[in-house]
């Protein structure tokens, strides 16, 4: 099997990328455009792997799409190429619609005219399903025939397109009505209704995940959890926006990439599957876990140190909009195709700490200039409010 994965240098694309083929599960056209979230380092080795390509090609460019479909001639498609941070597309929304809504239309628009023109005659039966490395058993998987049959148009998309759930309110499922709220939700709301539609009206075959928060090694330090370590570990301030009581549910990377593949390999054609952790925490609970973690190694460490890192919080100024609770229901995914999360919260952000105090180099690289003007952008402009109880 050869999977075309759009977004491949980013976050949870390396990550996919990494475990496909470090299990062997299947061939990989990774097609990324290398914006400043796109980094070929989270992809380590690859380079000298026989069964993986890299063609640096924006979405938004239909000719080359077209030419990259032609010469890889892929089995399935996963698309997780996207502007991914909310606070940019408060600044910049722009880039946000035309990557994510009018970039995913015009990968529908290639990937429909190449799904129909695979043979549809069938080339005898399907191929046992491969493990996965988990404990549990796969359900058995139907029995597809045909390449135009097998072909799948996998979109990954997040829980924010379900918008602020109140605290009282039961988890986000798959029927929940969308209510995004920021321009970067917004805009993954429009994709995946795009690719609902490629689906009833063109008969795309396509699937639909909703992920919650991940967090996990090579994410890029502008989301909270690794923009917290690696401040803490500087010494520098730890910005909570608002009162830091807004809830996340978290999923380890590594989790989300190998239910992405569930999907893939099991999911039913023209549904959707939320995805998550069932581990919710407020933000402060966090970045005071990540505290104590840092705490207790330094504690550990030869002649100690003094003070908490907790000392750093400081309560900034709001993210407007911002969501108060996100919560997944991922109970259709773990029953009917049989996944669930392998790390617990607290030894996944255990892990991933030590994982940025492994990989100083690749943390010093991402840190370039683009780096420092973004959180010079984003955070110059929010005053330090009441709330704080940093002492540095
Ligand atoms: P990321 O920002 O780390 O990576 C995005 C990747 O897409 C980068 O490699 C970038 O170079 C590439 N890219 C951006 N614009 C492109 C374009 N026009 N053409 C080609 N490539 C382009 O994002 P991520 O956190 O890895 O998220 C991946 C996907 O998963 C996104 O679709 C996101 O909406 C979704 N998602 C993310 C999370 C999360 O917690 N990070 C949760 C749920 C869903
Ligand atoms: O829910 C899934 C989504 O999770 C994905 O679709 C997005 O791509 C991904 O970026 C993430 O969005 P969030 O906005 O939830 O993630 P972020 O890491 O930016 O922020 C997490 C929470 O922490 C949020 O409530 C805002 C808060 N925060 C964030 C930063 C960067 C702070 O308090 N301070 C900060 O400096």
């Amino acid at each position: 099997m050869k999977i075309l994965v759009t977004g491949g240098a980013g976050f949870i694309g390396s990550a996919l990328i990494r475990f496909l083929r470090a299990r062997q599960l299947a061939e990989v056209v990774n097609v990324d455009a290398l914006t400043y979230a796109g980094n070929p380092e989270s992809l380590p080795g690859l380079d000298m792997d026989p069964g993986y390509w890299f063609e640096k090609v924006d979405i938004r460019d239909r000719a080359a799409l077209e030419r990259v479909f032609r010469d890889h001639r892929p089995d399935a498609v996963m698309h997780l190429a996207a502007e991914s941070h909310v606070d940019r597309s408060i600044l910049g929304p722009e880039v946000f619609v035309d990557t994510n809504v009018v970039g995913t239309q015009n990968l529908l628009a290639v990937a429909r005219e190449y799904g129909s023109s695979l043979d549809d005659r069938s080339d005898g039966p399907a191929a046992a399903p491969a493990a996965t490395g988990q404990a549990y058993p796969l359900p058995p998987g139907p029995a597809v025939a045909s390449p135009r049959e097998r072909f799948r148009f996998h979109h990954i998309s997040t829980d924010e397109v379900y918008g602020d759930l109140p605290l009282e309110a039961p988890a986000f499922t798959e029927s929940t009505p969308y209510a995004p709220s920021s321009p970067y939700a917004a805009s993954k709301a429009a994709s995946d209704h795009l690719v609902r539609a490629w689906h009833r009206t063109y008969g795309l075959p396509v699937v639909v995940t909703n992920c919650s928060n991940n967090y996990g090694p090579y994410q890029f330090p502008e989301k909270l959890i690794p923009l917290m370590i690696l401040n803490a570990m500087a010494g520098k301030p730890l910005p909570l926006y608002g009162d830091g009581g807004q809830i996340r549910d978290w999923l380890h990377v590594e989790d989300h990439a190998e239910a992405l593949w569930v999907v893939l390999q099991r999911g039913e054609v023209g549904r959707t599957y939320n995805i998550g952790g069932d581990a919710e925490r407020t933000n402060r609970q966090v970045v005071e876990a990540i505290c104590d973690m840092l705490d207790a190694r330094r504690g550990q460490a030869a002649g100690g140190g003094s003070g908490s890192h907790r000392d750093l919080i400081q309560y900034v100024a709001d993210r407007p909009g911002h969501d108060r609770r996100y919560a997944i229901d991922s109970r259709r995914i773990q029953s009917e195709l049989g996944w669930r999360p392998a790390h617990s919260f607290e030894a996944g952000l255990r892990e991933t700490i030590q994982w940025y105090i492994d990989h100083p180099q690749w943390v010093q690289r991402v840190q370039s200039g683009a780096y420092r003007e973004w959180i010079e952008a984003n955070y110059a402009g929010r005053e330090t409010t009441s709330a704080s109880i940093g002492r540095g």
